[in-house]
């Protein structure tokens, strides 16, 4: 008596694979049940077959299955929902005293630096972008696509990126990656083959694009950041990737002296990776536009919508320099052939019917709020703390009053379901002690902004 195979999406529920031979059927069931539960072979939250549909397809009487799944719902393995089918349980409380699945918790109070709001994705503009797309695109819209990316999006975002950010730029020196992290990939890869080994990278900075820029085959080196911005004196490779709207992760924002020597350090021959990350978001400051507008030949200027739409999109750019543009488009083409061709032209629609805009503005206004709210409570509840970087973006450098055993810091504050993210991760060579937090805000309500803050204080005070 062998498998089920039903009709997934109906009343039957999914498929299940089960086997019963010779007699106790019932106990047969139940302990297979168990099993794949413990397993994991059914996963927490996942729908079981109707008793019908099992019974039928194990041909056993629906009694029997009832029965059984009445007894795995008393253990715990199975929760039901009225009206809505019988699913395997988040973590059981097996009355057979068998140790629970490990069910990994989200901590509530999540302070990752590098996530938007999640929960204001603008899913009704997407959806009715994507509708209009599908009606309008050409049967060729779904062909290879140019691994350059779309035309349309390239022709959108070089009009953008002039009026937004003051880039100068052409649809042709735009390639649309898959994310940042793939331009700079791919970014690497074009640098290694004309002959460049070094890259001088902001230490701190971002782990994976060390990584990432590792193995593309460059030696990393790390730049002094101070309260100006990267030390432009100090860089030695002929390349330098930097953050200079919004430092990531101190929120230094470049000072206008420093600028000035980039720039001329650009056109002395150093090339520039300017990663454009949360520039959108602005403060309380005029607007700068970008590096590359002052040295387009020298400047590669890197953007993405990870922190203005969301980051599970994949979705970025770089805008590059006439010199580097058949090498990059070559890796991207061996890469991946280029990125999906649907979610580009809605990207492409959403700027230019200015819904980007429009999102952006929302955003912006909700941002603010919540960086105030992380002021506020910092202000409140770690009064001898000291809060800077906020002029932009969406996270912010928390100084803490005294400096704190790191292991310590982040195991204490999982066990109050917070999780905090240490200036220390973003060095390369970490301390043992934490003296800094890069505490992302946009991805939290207010009142969880409170009560993490709240939780914090309380973990700092302990250790
Ligand atoms: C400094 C920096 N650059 C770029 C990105 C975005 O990378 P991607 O577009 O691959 O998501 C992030 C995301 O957290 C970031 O922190």
């Amino acid at each position: 008596m062998t498998s089920l195979a039903t009709k997934e999406g109906t009343s039957y529920g999914p498929e299940l694979l089960v086997r019963l031979r010779g007699g106790r059927r019932r106990a047969q069931l139940e302990d297979r049940l168990r099993e794949l539960v413990r397993d994991g072979t059914l996963t927490a939250g996942s729908r079981m077959p109707s008793s019908r549909a099992l019974a039928g397809d194990l041909s056993v009487s629906r009694r029997l299955v009832v029965d059984a799944y009445a007894q795995l719902l008393a253990e715990g393995y199975l929760i039901a929902r009225q009206g809505a089918g019988t699913y395997v349980a988040q973590a059981t409380a097996a009355a057979d005293g068998a140790a629970p699945p490990q069910v990994s918790r989200a901590p509530q109070f999540d302070f990752f630096p590098g996530a938007p709001d999640l929960s204001s994705f603008p899913r009704s503009l997407w959806l009715r972008a994507m509708r209009d797309v599908l009606r309008v695109a050409p049967d060729g819209a779904l062909a290879y696509p140019d691994a350059r990316g779309a035309p349309e999006l390239r022709r959108a975002l070089s009009s953008y990126l002039r009026r937004v950010r003051g880039v100068v730029v052409e649809p042709d020196a735009i390639v649309v990656c898959s994310g940042a992290t793939q331009g700079l990939a791919l970014l690497g890869r074009a640098l290694v083959t004309q002959g460049v080994t070094a890259i001088d990278v902001e230490d701190p900075g971002l782990p994976p694009h060390r990584a990432v820029l590792a193995y593309a085959g460059l030696q990393v080196r790390g730049a002094t950041v101070d309260e100006q911005g990267v030390d432009v004196a100090a860089l030695r490779a002929p390349v330098v990737l930097t953050t200079p709207a919004h430092q990531c992760p101190t929120g230094v924002v470049l000072s206008p002296q420093r600028r000035g020597e980039l720039v001329r350090w650009a056109r002395e021959g150093g090339l520039v990776i300017e990663d454009d990350y949360d520039a959108e978001f602005r403060y309380d400051r005029a607007p700068l536009g970008a590096l590359q507008g002052l040295a387009p030949d020298r400047v590669v200027y890197m953007g993405t919508v990870s922190k203005t739409l969301a980051p599970g999109l994949r979705l970025g750019w770089l805008v590059l320099p006439a010199s580097l543009i058949d090498a990059v488009v070559q890796a991207k083409a061996l890469d991946d052939l280029g990125c999906p061709a649907l979610d580009q032209l809605v990207l492409a629609r959403l700027l230019e019917t200015s819904a980007y805009d429009r999102h952006l503005r929302r955003a912006r206004r909700r941002n603010r709020a919540r960086r105030d709210a992380l002021i506020a409570a910092v202000a409140r509840e770690l009064p001898r703390a000291r809060v800077s970087g906020i002029s932009a973006g969406l996270h912010a450098l928390v100084r803490l009053p005294r400096a704190v055993d790191l292991q310590g810091l982040v195991s204490a504050a999982e066990q109050r379901s917070l999780r905090v993210y240490p200036l220390e991760f973003h060095r390369i060579e970490p301390a043992g002690e934490a003296d800094a937090l890069v505490m992302g805000y946009a991805n939290l309500s207010e009142p969880a902004i409170d009560e993490g803050v709240r939780r914090l204080s309380e973990v700092l005070r302990e250790l």
